[in-house]
């Protein structure tokens, strides 16, 4: 079958290059894609939100399936679009419908719906600009620090963590009259501080059945040691020796199987990932996020631990048939490191000439392209995160020492990573 797969990133490539292993993949798409995803499949010009342009490459090339990488596209409603268009409505597409995608999109709709069905996740109230009296009165009522979220979608900066209560007030304000975070901020999330460390738990879901994928850890912070500014991520290992699986258990029982029963019950329809941003505290799992998609830089390091054919799974997705299914995972550890451009997340320069990418060997090591373009021997750099180099080992150990031994050996001007990826556990 004909496959389009929208996004740019190596979230993206790493799909790409898993959907590419499937014998029942024919060709495939990615739109707008980037200089890995050329090499896997075949690049259209133009971008995952551009759904005029996503109907008549459909059509164009008979897809049969689309698989939906970022939020965007998905908060935007593609899901319905597909559903609504008399052209479109045979074609299945991986993801939630809009209300589905709202676990990301509205910060206080993910809230609400975790209340709903009792799922742990932080104490909360949320707020609008007319309220902002109440919110300055409810910060005072919590212990530092106080954590405060735009609802909406910012780009993964919309979270601000303070240690102060004048600040946390003064950012209130910032949010709610100064439009800090625009439209985004028109309602403001305050929750209680939750106390632990993270990981990322990933669900696909036929909107009844479910499968837990490899669990992974992402490192958010820029700087080694966790320091330094939010990024979108900066590597990412899995498995993670501390979910083990009486963690998972729970996870399991307490917040997988009541989202998907929820959805079910409230008629979301939700075919696609569910990313379960959690913190573990004591050895209890609290979402900290849903996403309505698989994360990034995760994906390089899950894609790898799944032994299933991916398309076969995605067309059980679309059956409502997942039930028929078992995950089988690679028991491999798997690291990925980001390699990106210096000044990110701030100002970086583009189109710095990238050398020495070697070839990927099978079951050792790839290096997903993150931000490229151009071809092989004209490689350039296209944005922050520019390639995230993933390795297998028998261990950590083994798959850090790779992974790095890989990086080591590319080149472009003012290149970053962190040394320390996995190295916490
Ligand atoms: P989010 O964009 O929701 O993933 O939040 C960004 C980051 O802020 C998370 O990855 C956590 O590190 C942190 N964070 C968010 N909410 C909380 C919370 N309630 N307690 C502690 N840390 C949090
Ligand atoms: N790595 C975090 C995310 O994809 O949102």
């Amino acid at each position: 079958m004909n496959i389009l797969l929208l996004g740019s990133g190596g979230r993206e490539h790493a799909l790409a290059w898993k959907l590419k292993q499937s014998p029942k993949t024919g060709r495939l798409f990615v739109a707008p894609g980037n200089a890995g995803t050329a090499d896997v499949a075949e690049n259209l010009p133009f971008g995952a939100t551009d759904f005029e342009a996503i109907k008549k490459a459909c059509l164009e090339n008979d897809i049969q399936m689309v698989v939906v990488g970022p939020e965007e596209p998905l908060v935007k409603g593609i899901y319905d679009f597909f559903r609504q268009d008399s052209a479109l409505q045979h074609i299945p597409l991986i993801g939630p419908s809009r209300e589905g995608a709202r676990l990301e999109g509205s910060k206080d709709f993910a809230k609400a719906f975790m209340q709903r069905h009792g799922i742990p996740t932080a104490a909360y109230r949320s707020f609008t600009a007319a309220e902002e009296a109440e919110a300055a009165d409810y910060l005072g009522t919590l212990q530092a620090p106080y954590v405060l979220k735009a609802d909406g979608l910012a780009a993964g900066k919309g979270v601000l963590i303070l240690d102060k209560l004048e600040e946390a007030r003064r950012e209130l304000g910032a949010i709610l009259d100064e439009g800090r975070f625009g439209e985004a901020g028109n309602k403001v999330v305050i929750e209680s501080f939750l106390k632990g460390i993270e990981c990322s738990v990933f669900l696909l879901t036929d909107g009844e059945h479910y499968l837990t994928l490899p669990v992974a850890k992402d490192y958010k912070r820029l700087g080694e040691g966790g320091t330094g500014p939010n990024t979108g991520g900066m590597g990412a290992v899995s498995p993670v020796p501390f979910a083990d699986k009486a963690f998972l258990q729970k996870v399991d029982e307490r917040i997988s199987r009541p989202t998907v029963e929820g959805l079910r019950a409230e008629g979301i329809d939700y075919k696609g990932f569910i990313f379960l941003g959690l913190m573990n505290v004591d050895g209890d799992p609290y979402v900290i996020e849903y996403n309505c998609r698989m994360g990034d830089p995760e994906t390089q390091v899950v894609m790898p631990r799944i032994c299933n054919d991916l398309v076969v799974l995605l067309e059980a997705v679309t059956s409502g048939t997942l039930d028929r299914h078992t995950l089988i995972k690679d028991p491999h550890a798997a690291v990925t490191v980001v390699l990106a451009s210096g000044g990110y997340p701030g100002t970086y320069a583009k189109g710095l000439p990238i050398t020495g990418i070697p070839e990927a060997v099978p079951g050792d090591f790839i290096a997903f392209h993150a931000a490229t373009t151009g071809k092989p021997g004209d490689l350039r750099t296209n944005g922050g995160r520019v390639l995230s180099v993933s390795a297998n080992g028998s261990d950590f150990h083994e798959a850090r020492n790779r992974a790095y031994e890989v990086a080591a050996g590319i080149h472009f001007e003012n290149i970053y990573y962190r040394k320390d990826i996995g190295l916490d556990l």
